[in-house]
């Protein structure tokens, strides 16, 4: 079986880690499997990309498409060119996408216009709004997927709702969770951790990448004025994701209480969750990470589509609605926790699944 592994924007990279490892070993229990990693590039800066595949110990891509940053449009339509550039010369017999970046559907779609099998690991999730770019990205992929790999029942049945043929939904479980639980015992106490006098349980995180939280600096000013005065003798450790840094620059508040980092490594980032009070977030994999890790989560968004992690795990949904927020941050820091589970198949096995279905599949009847 010869496949093309892509991957392009940081949260892909955690989710394609386990599959290769998996694949590396099954091939030296004698499975004839062959697989090209394509970056994309989406992600370029060291601290999106370069430290994620050292951490997780993923190889070099065979090849880096260097789409880089631009508009919606520009980004895809860059991928694309160059996606099917790779696509002619190395044809596979499968091509896997993971999660719902702009990477997944602008190679989703160039792999389909070359009548190329397509298989989609996180399928089916929906957080039916179609303002996200997330959003968009899954209806378009999952229109024209092959093989459907799910996290979720209720994936696996809103692809049902939508017509796909049940015999090519596989409910496999979180890959995000291979990640996580096998790298737990590897994390990495970030190194301003003592020096800023954090301990286990007296802080918070907060993360915020999505346009509609940090593009404007007024809104972004207005959640960290809601937080801030909230958190009690609880330190704010908030990581920056580059599109939020540029926004920063322009707030005016009094932002010194806030320890400010980088964005952090993976291991750094799941120390830092795994030993925190609670975790404020408008992220989609933090969201599964908390709920896994039983660790309090805030999601500053109106919907998920994730909902198991209301549902079942740690998560709330505080949308734009700022009291919301105050009031759920008041009770984390008071120490009244959400009690949460772990959904079905989030246990470490996914990848393996994965492999021995498409180890069963014949991609060219
Ligand atoms: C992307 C994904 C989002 C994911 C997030 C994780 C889409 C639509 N969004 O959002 O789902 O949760 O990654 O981080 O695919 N930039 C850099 N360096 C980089 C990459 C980006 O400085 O290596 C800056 C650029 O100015 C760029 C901006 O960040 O314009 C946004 O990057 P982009 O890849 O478009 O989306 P993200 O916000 O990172």
């Amino acid at each position: 079986m010869k496949l093309t592994i892509v991957a392009g924007a940081r949260p892909n990279f955690i989710k394609i880690a386990p599959l290769i490892h998996e694949i590396d070993r099954v091939c030296s229990e004698g499975m004839d499997i062959t697989y090209r990693l394509v970056h994309t590039g989406q992600h370029y800066n060291t601290e999106l990309s370069e430290v994620f595949f050292n951490e997780l110990n993923i190889p070099a891509p065979h090849v880096n498409l260097e789409a880089g940053s631009g508009s919606q449009a520009v980004q895809a339509a860059n991928i694309m060119v160059r996606f099917e550039e790779e696509l002619i010369n190395n044809k596979p017999d499968c091509v896997i996408v993971v999660g719902d970046v702009n990477s997944t559907m602008a190679c989703a779609v160039t792999t389909k216009k070359l009548n190329i099998k397509l298989a989609h690991i996180e399928a089916g999730i929906r957080s039916f709004d179609r303002t996200m770019p997330e959003e968009i990205n899954r209806i378009i992929t999952d229109a024209i997927t092959d093989y459907f790999f799910t996290t979720t029942p209720l994936a696996s049945e809103n692809l049902l709702q939508s017509g796909v043929d049940p015999s090519k939904i596989f409910f496999v479980g979180n890959i995000m969770i291979d990640s996580l639980s096998q790298n737990m015992t590897r994390a990495i106490i970030p190194p301003f951790f003592e020096a800023k006098g954090l301990k286990n349980g007296n802080y918070i995180v907060l993360t915020l990448h999505r346009p509609v939280n940090v593009d404007d600096p007024k809104v972004l000013e207005e959640i960290l004025g809601t937080i801030i005065p909230v958190l009690g003798d609880n330190k704010l450790v908030f990581p920056v994701h580059p599109r939020t840094m540029k926004t920063l620059d322009n707030i005016k508040l009094d932002t010194s209480h806030i320890i400010f980092t980088g964005a952090l490594s993976y291991l750094r980032f799941i120390y830092l969750t795994k030993h925190s009070k609670g975790v404020i977030t408008d992220s989609g994999g933090i969201q599964e990470e908390t709920t896994y890790l039983n660790i309090p989560c805030i999601t500053i968004r109106n919907t998920t589509e994730r909902p198991e992690t209301v549902e079942q795990g740690t998560n709330v949904l505080v949308g734009d609605d700022r009291a919301a927020l105050r009031g759920e941050l008041t009770k984390i820091v008071a120490g009244n926790m959400k009690k949460g589970s772990i959904p079905d198949k989030w246990d470490g096995n996914t990848a393996k699944r994965i492999i021995e279905i498409l180890a069963g599949i014949s991609f060219h009847d």
